[in-house]
């Protein structure tokens, strides 16, 4: 046999034998934070069989993310793409902490999906680092922190990585995979190979600002506010213009509304400050709304207005 052939096959029997390895030991997975990312993520684990510790520092979070993920068992009940069986298994693989040490000490990967703050990830990585198991893998489902940097908090950086989930979890296919500057080739097919036994299309990326999803989604959303800054167009015909002419499913404002515009401001300021770059600085009106506490979806109010209707169906009077 040619070498390179053999070569070839030694290497993917290698990679079965890996994924085996995967298959048996990766069982117990730790998700911290219960919000919008952490309760699909933990969804997501506990239906394809891991025994899932979903963690959060407030009760009523936790309390919160478990009737949502009923609420998304029953939908896809209806639908009848699970059964009864499938609904109570799923649930069943979720157990609930509020304190992280209990619920981390013996998993053998956490995805951290708590509130987008570069203090708290640090703390959370830093107490994690002393309360896992030595090769357990650190997961952080960030939209733009520094990986490196977090990694930078943890004795173990080789096995710190960028685990990047789109909302909503259950139904978006891609995980964005960041690895930080001593991210582990191992650690990397690692969480690759996992994603994938989700179900899920992970795609390998290097950890600069706003990474790939986030580098080139946020100047989008950032010039569709500015051309309703500079009085182009209204929120609907900008949002129709996308929509219809370039095939998106949804407007780049409702998109900001659905993400959060605190969220998408905190992002362009980590792209701002981390390229120097001003083509990455955020529009007046969004820090203005911002700083109204108009944020979207979740404030009930902003470029649309939620107060009838979770449906961007009316713009708010504010653009009227
Ligand atoms: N919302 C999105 O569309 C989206 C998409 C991709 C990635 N992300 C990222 O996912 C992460 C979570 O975002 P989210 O939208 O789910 O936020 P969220 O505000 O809905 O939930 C955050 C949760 O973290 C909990 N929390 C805060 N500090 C904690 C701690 N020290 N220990 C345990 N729990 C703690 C809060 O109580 C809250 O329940 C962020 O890093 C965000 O950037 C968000």
């Amino acid at each position: 046999m040619c070498l390179s052939v053999r070569a070839v096959i030694l290497s993917a029997v290698e990679r079965t034998v890996e994924n085996g390895k995967i298959q048996n030991t990766m069982k117990k997975i730790a998700v911290i934070g219960a919000g919008t990312m952490g309760n699909g993520i933990a969804h997501v684990f506990a239906q394809n069989g891991f025994q899932v510790h979903l963690i959060d520092i407030a009760q009523t979070s936790l309390d919160k993310g478990m009737a949502t993920i009923t609420k998304n068992l029953d939908r896809m009940m209806a639908k009848e793409a699970i059964d009864q069986a499938k609904k109570d298994t799923t649930l069943g693989n979720i157990s609930t902490f509020t304190n992280m040490k209990e619920g981390v000490s013996q998993v053998d990967l956490v995805v951290e999906a708590a509130t987008e703050n570069l203090d708290i990830k640090l703390k959370i990585f830093k107490d994690l680092d002393e309360a896992c198991q030595a090769d357990t893998i650190l997961a952080t489902n960030t939209s733009s922190i520094s990986i490196t940097q977090i990694a930078a908090a943890t004795q173990r950086p080789e096995k710190v990585i960028g685990m990047h989930f789109m909302n909503p979890v259950p139904i978006m296919k891609l995980v964005e995979i960041i690895r930080g500057y001593s991210t582990s080739d191992k650690v990397t097919e690692t969480i690759m190979e996992l994603s994938k036994k989700l179900g899920k299309t992970p795609t390998e990326v290097n950890d600069y600002p706003g990474f790939v999803a986030n580098r080139i989604l946020m100047p989008m959303i950032n010039e569709a506010i500015e051309t309703l800054y500079n009085g182009v167009a209204g929120v609907q015909e900008i949002d129709m213009v996308m929509k219809l002419g370039m095939a998106h499913p949804m407007g780049p404002l409702q998109l900001a509304d659905f993400i959060g515009l605190d969220v998408c401001l905190s992002i362009l300021n980590v792209m701002y400050n981390g390229f120097k770059n001003p083509k990455y600085a955020p529009c007046p009106l969004l820090v203005n709304m911002v700083m109204a506490g108009k944020l979207g979806v979740k404030s009930g109010e902003g470029f649309y207005d939620y107060s009838e209707s979770r449906k961007a169906e009316q713009v708010s009077s504010q653009f009227k």
